[in-house]
């Protein structure tokens, strides 16, 4: 059986980069929901639309389990879809508890989506961390569309991160987490702008861990293989491998 990994396009690719060396015998099939991303800027209606529409696709897929990489789906939809579907479903959740701990008192700067950061899933989880007056939130959204079109390095991006980096007290901030698995391609020039003492933290480790322990791992040595789709039609896995050699790159 296989593992399916669902976004909104290219971000989730970060996460099953690491499934893939935790987990190197399994089966994947990836989902980008490419045609229809952003969805940050999208109703609840709508994202619940296409991402029911892209799930009951990958139920027919003989998976074991899913794995919602995106965290904007996961805030509007994982209590549904765990609700109609019988499979482990694995969520994305921002790395807030590692940045409030060891955080020397200071505050972390938790950037995602619009969608993400209007969510109650996300409030929830800073208000059960006691993380009202230690975090402060900050939307990205067009990186997601930057991502998508592969474009990582212009000095559009840059001018683009420093413009909503223009209010941040560096001083006050220990850390930066990504609420968001587009953002994950920027660390670089994110580590460029941002003074040394900001930590980076991603939820994609933990994610994968999670999915481990809530899976039957295949016994048998087999080559991983990869299956993609984008928005329910079979894609080449060249769109993808260009995703996969530029993580590998900037690692
Ligand atoms: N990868 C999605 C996330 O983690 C991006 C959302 C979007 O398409 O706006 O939130």
């Amino acid at each position: 059986m296989k593992i399916a990994f669902f976004d909104s396009g290219v971000g989730g690719l970060n996460v099953l980069y690491d499934a893939l060396k935790l987990l190197p015998n399994e089966q994947y099939i990836y989902y980008a929901d490419s045609i229809n991303a952003p969805y940050g800027t999208k109703s609840n209606e709508e994202i619940k639309k296409l991402v029911f529409e892209a799930v009951d696709f990958l139920a027919h897929e003989n998976i074991k389990a899913l794995v919602v990489a995106c965290n904007t789906a996961t805030s509007v939809t994982v209590k549904a879809l765990r609700e109609k579907y019988s499979f482990p479903i694995i969520g994305m959740e921002p790395a807030i508890k590692p940045a409030l701990k060891n955080n020397n008192n200071k505050k972390t700067l938790v950037c995602a989506t619009e969608k993400t950061l209007k969510e109650e899933k996300l409030k929830a989880l800073i208000q059960n961390l006691n993380g009202e007056n230690k975090v402060v939130e900050l939307s990205l959204q067009e990186l997601v569309v930057y991502a998508e079109n592969f474009e990582f390095n212009e000095p559009h991006i840059l001018q683009y991160l420093k413009k909503c980096f223009v209010n941040i007290k560096w001083k006050e901030f220990d850390s930066l987490v990504l609420g968001c698995t587009h953002f994950y391609y920027f660390t670089k020039q994110l580590r460029g702008i941002l003074p040394r003492h900001i930590r980076i933290l991603d939820g994609n480790f933990g994610t994968v861990k999670h999915l481990k322990n809530s899976i039957i791992e295949t016994d048998t040595n087999q080559k991983t293989k990869i299956e993609f789709f984008i928005s329910g039609e079979k894609a080449a896995s060249s769109h993808f491998e260009k995703y996969f050699d530029f993580i590998k790159k900037n690692q």
